[in-house]
């Protein structure tokens, strides 16, 4: 693999561009819409065996994967909880060898999710690690190890391996449903693998055709930037708050779009535009948070399909091809990482080393 940043100003800017080749290797050989079947011949089925509920553990932006990953997991009638590395020892409670452990980190290397990794095997739980890495200390200490096959990522702001955390979460939540008796894989599992396969063109379209550079142009000067998602979109208005924090330095939070009422909506004005996930299955209820947050001046930047729910209502809108609502919501995170980048460029932000931020973070 070319690891100069060829034709591109950033490492980030590559890494965007890089998702339709590096999604296309992390589910190479690994779904058959056709038989509606998940493959992950690395991970030996016994490790599931006797298994009752799962706990994912995760740090920054492969804790928003986590959150995804639960999400798909209990939707399939699995009992999964998703915990902040740092907090588990202290948050878990009890586990048993029925609990199945999931640490989710690119590098296998993060201090926090080593720890939670350890606590959860002196408290007899199984452990089966979701990384880039492999050789890393999280793939060599845990019982299994799923990687992701994103390749290097040099960008200190996670883009390609969290897209590619969040498909192998997606294949490893159907895979569990599937061998787990009181759960089921999901029934539209052919319609979602055949949506994964297409992707990587997806991704390819979303990149060459996004107008997240101009939009970003007339986004510089505001106080702060919001992003809200409900559901399967939450973790994408999280991440994209996040992305967008650690490289424009601005400040930017995300919000489950029904809590916004809750607290978040006294800090909204005409200088706090709103990004709204309007993609995947919660769509409308978000624009109507949306229209919660409109209402009192703020600018409504909409992101979900051309004929969506949200169009008429937003004051900018980014599309994403009209796919299957789970991987919508990918293609949306894609469109907000194009944000985050163009805006940091226009701020003349350090992108691929933003201040006081590391790669890997080996201190708890
Ligand atoms: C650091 C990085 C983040 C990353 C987090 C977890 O904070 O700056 O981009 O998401 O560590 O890293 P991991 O390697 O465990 O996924």
């Amino acid at each position: 693999e070319d690891v100069g940043k060829g034709a591109f100003d950033h490492y980030m800017l590559k890494e965007i561009h890089n998702q339709s080749t590096s999604l296309s290797k992390t589910i190479r050989g690994r779904v058959d819409p056709d038989e509606g079947k998940v493959a992950l011949d690395e991970l030996d089925p016994e490790i599931l065996d006797g298994v009752e509920n799962v706990h994912l553990v995760a740090c920054g932006t492969s804790y928003h994967a986590a959150l995804f990953g639960a999400r798909m997991l209990t939707d399939a009638g699995v009992r999964a909880r998703v915990f902040r590395a740092s907090e588990y020892a202290k948050m878990a409670g009890p586990t048993s060898d029925g609990t199945l452990v999931i640490p989710v980190t690119q590098s296998g290397e993060t201090a926090d999710t080593l720890s939670a990794l350890r606590t959860a095997t002196e408290r007899d739980a199984s452990t089966v690690t979701v990384t880039n890495v492999v050789g890393s200390t999280a793939a060599r200490e845990a019982d299994e190890s799923v990687f992701i096959r994103a390749g290097p990522e040099i960008g200190v702001a996670a883009t390609k391996t969290f897209t590619s955390q969040v498909v192998t979460l997606i294949l490893l939540s159907q895979k569990i449903a599937a061998e787990l008796p009181d759960a089921s894989p999901r029934e539209d599992l052919s319609e979602l693998l055949a949506a994964l396969e297409q992707i990587p063109n997806h991704i390819d379209h979303v990149v060459e055709t996004s107008r997240a550079e101009e939009l970003a142009s007339r986004l510089l000067e505001y106080d702060a930037y919001f992003f809200i998602g409900r559901g399967m979109s939450r973790p994408v208005a999280l991440e994209g708050a996040l992305k967008f924090k650690e490289i424009t330095y601005e400040h930017a939070e995300g919000f489950a779009s029904g809590q916004l009422k809750h607290g978040p909506l006294a800090l909204v004005t005409s200088q706090t535009p709103v990004f709204g996930l309007f993609t995947g299955e919660d769509a409308e209820k978000t624009v109507t948070n949306a229209k919660e947050a409109q209402t009192r001046g703020a600018e409504i930047i909409g992101v979900g399909p051309a004929d969506g729910p949200g169009v008429a209502e937003s004051d900018a809108y980014l599309e994403v091809p009209d796919t299957h609502p789970v991987c919508q919501n990918l293609l949306a995170n894609i469109q907000l990482q194009l944000v985050s980048y163009h805006t940091a460029k226009q701020l003349d932000r350090a992108i691929d080393k933003p201040r006081n931020l590391a790669k890997s973070v080996t201190v708890q």
